[in-house]
């Protein structure tokens, strides 16, 4: 191994010489005590090496030792309901060590002493290829881990086990091809900054079911899409990203949390192990990856964090789950980009940030998916090759200053995501949740899910949710003209479609998180429950012109049913539906 000299100590930035032996992104271990670094850049024998821990105490002439490896997560049973930092060192047992203190321990990321119940189905002799499901691990009560063979690796199998093992105990062997046996693992290890081997990429084409109505009907993400939640401070995005991690229809979550004030990532350790998976009523982190990146830990960590997570969710991609990462909030992952980026006196872009920004920005997002797995899902026997599939959908808050949404993070991720949720202010201050600004926020799969939710729930859905938007769309223009001239200059179909978005607004946007039955809404009914105010719509209008008034219709009793559609059970949403739409009808015959 070389061993460099540091020249220089600059926060999380070390310069050191006598390194050009080694490669960009190495790992080196800084200093006598050994401080885990990252080269990030090369200049003939001198280092630029961002280190993950307090740098205090470093000094000129320290040495330096290249470990000649990229920083690597390690993947495998144990990831589940653990608590990781930026470089996937477990909060819980780095506590254990006392209170925090990082400096140097040498601490594995997966336990070597837990042993899980390997159900092999493979068996000796069989042929087998990277990406290959070789057996089972039942990692929690909610997620059968799949053991893969690992990428790049192909051959025969030559011995293969069953019983308990630690991540580290070989549960098998391999011939390859060049007649070497290699020992197979529970766990093996993949660079962060490397995306995972995979056959190729789908379009996404059917949605993340959220049941947060806003998301789905109006502005749907995909399976294996991207999306992105601006918003100032206090608009509600982490409680919107808690919901999603809770609700949207994924079998596994990692959520990244970059702290944003002192205590809130504090905040995210202690509410996230208490959200409950609402399927069986288990622990959500039974089926979760958490990072956190407390205010307290190096900006580097933070910068490295994003990369950590993102390859955990490829890991559980490849299994052929459908995954959810969530980062919160990518800014202050900017800001330490931008951080490290001045250290090393780089020409600033806009705003400080470096120039590479939106590339950083894009590689991140670009790992999202719909992707025929590597490998085959085959059961026993040596030919049957099915295609196993596997999503990872992405979704990052943005916190610009200010909300402003000209700021370059916000705009460098709009350029490569496919979903805005702009949340707004104004809308929180009048307790409007999810506080997604109907006229500003868009997704770009509409195209891709219109079969779907043509096939799956009812052909004219995405005819309902247009006739929704433009009734939004109008009640903006009619607002500025009250505003102008008052109340009285407006028709009585105004008048209607005044009353008509409210509803809308209120009746079917507006979905309180704290709620327990109104906090989740199936497709069907989000259909059901926007067609319903739309036909009362449409039969108003008819009202209207024979001579009803709107005081009239707006006391109707239906309106109450309207008023409480959200409250109806799951099992009874036919019967009830068209019981308020038969009612709807008869309002108007009389
Ligand atoms: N869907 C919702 N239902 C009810 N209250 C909400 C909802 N979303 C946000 N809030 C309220 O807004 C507050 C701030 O939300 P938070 O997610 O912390 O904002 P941000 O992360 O944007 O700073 C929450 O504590 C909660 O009281
Ligand atoms: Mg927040």
């Amino acid at each position: 191994m070389d061993k460099g000299r540091i020249v220089k100590v600059s926060g999380p930035l070390v310069l050191a010489e006598g390194m050009k032996d080694s490669r960009m992104y190495d790992v080196v271990r800084v200093g006598e005590e050994k401080l885990v670094g990252e080269i990030i850049r090369l200049n003939g024998d001198i280092a630029s090496i961002q280190v993950y821990e307090e740098t205090e105490g470093l000094k000129v002439k320290d040495p330096v030792f290249g470990t000649g490896e990229p920083l690597v997560v390690e993947l495998g049973p144990g990831l589940l309901s653990n608590i990781f930092d930026g470089i996937q060192r477990p909060l819980s047992r780095l506590e254990e060590k006392g209170d925090f203190i990082f400096r140097g321990v040498q601490i594995p990321s997966l336990s070597r002493d837990e042993k899980w119940e390997f159900k092999p189905s493979v068996k000796k002799g069989d042929r087998v290829s990277e990406g290959d499901i070789i057996g089972e691990v039942q990692e929690t009560p909610l997620l059968l881990h799949k053991i893969m063979v690992p990428p790049g690796l192909n051959g025969e199998i030559t011995d293969i086990k069953t019983g308990s093992f630690t991540v580290e105990e070989e549960i098998g062997r391999i011939k390859t091809g060049e007649g070497k046996e290699e020992p197979l693992y529970l766990m093996h290890k993949w660079p962060v900054r490397k995306r995972r081997p995979i056959k190729g990429k789908k379009p996404p084409e059917e949605p993340l079911v959220t049941g947060q109505r806003v998301v789905d009907t109006l502005f749907p993400v995909l399976k294996g899409g991207t999306a992105c939640i601006p918003g100032p401070f206090g608009s509600g995005k982490t409680l919107l990203l808690h919901q999603l991690a809770k609700w949207a229809d994924s079998q596994v979550v990692v959520y990244i949390g970059c702290g944003e004030r002192g205590n809130e990532m504090a905040d995210v350790l202690i509410d996230f192990p208490q959200l409950k998976d609402p399927a069986s009523g288990r622990p959500l982190m039974e089926r979760t990856v958490l990072i956190a990146n407390t205010s307290n830990m190096p900006v580097a960590a933070r910068e490295a964090s994003i990369y950590t997570g993102i390859t955990m969710g490829e890991y559980f991609r490849d299994m052929g789950y459908s995954v959810a990462l969530m980062a919160d909030s990518t800014s202050r992952w900017a800001e330490a980009l931008r951080e490290i980026s001045g250290r090393m006196e780089e020409m600033p872009g806009e705003e400080g940030y470096p120039a590479y920004l939106g590339t950083s920005i894009a590689s991140f997002y670009e790992r999202a998916g719909r992707v025929i797995c590597l490998g085959s899902d085959k059961k026993s026997e040596h030919s049957s090759t099915e295609m196993r599939e596997g999503s990872l959908s992405v979704i990052g808050a943005v916190s610009p200053p200010g909300g402003d949404l000209t700021d370059p993070v916000v705009q460098m991720t709009l350029r490569v995501v496919k979903v805005f949720w702009g949340l707004d202010d104004h809308l929180a201050y009048q307790r409007h949740f999810p506080a997604i600004n109907w006229l500003s926020s868009y997704s770009l799969y509409e195209e891709n899910i219109e079969p779907f939710l043509k096939r799956e729930i009812a052909p004219d859905f995405p005819d309902i949710k247009q006739e929704a938007i433009s009734i939004l769309e109008q009640e903006a223009e009619l607002n500025e003209i009250v505003r102008l001239i008052g109340m009285e200059t407006l028709s009585l179909k105004d008048r209607l479609i005044l009353e008509t978005a409210r509803s809308i607004r209120e009746d079917f946007l507006h979905q309180s998180a704290f709620d327990e039955r109104d906090a989740y809404t199936t497709l069907e009914q989000q259909y059901r429950m926007l067609k319903a105010i739309l036909s009362f719509h449409r039969l108003a209008g008819a009202a209207l012109e024979k001579g009803a008034t709107i005081e009239d219709i707006m006391r109707m009793p239906v309106r109450e049913k309207i008023v409480k559609m959200r409250y109806i059970e799951d099992d009874r949403i036919n019967e009830e539906f068209d019981k308020i739409e038969k009612e709807i009808e008869s309002s108007f015959k009389r």
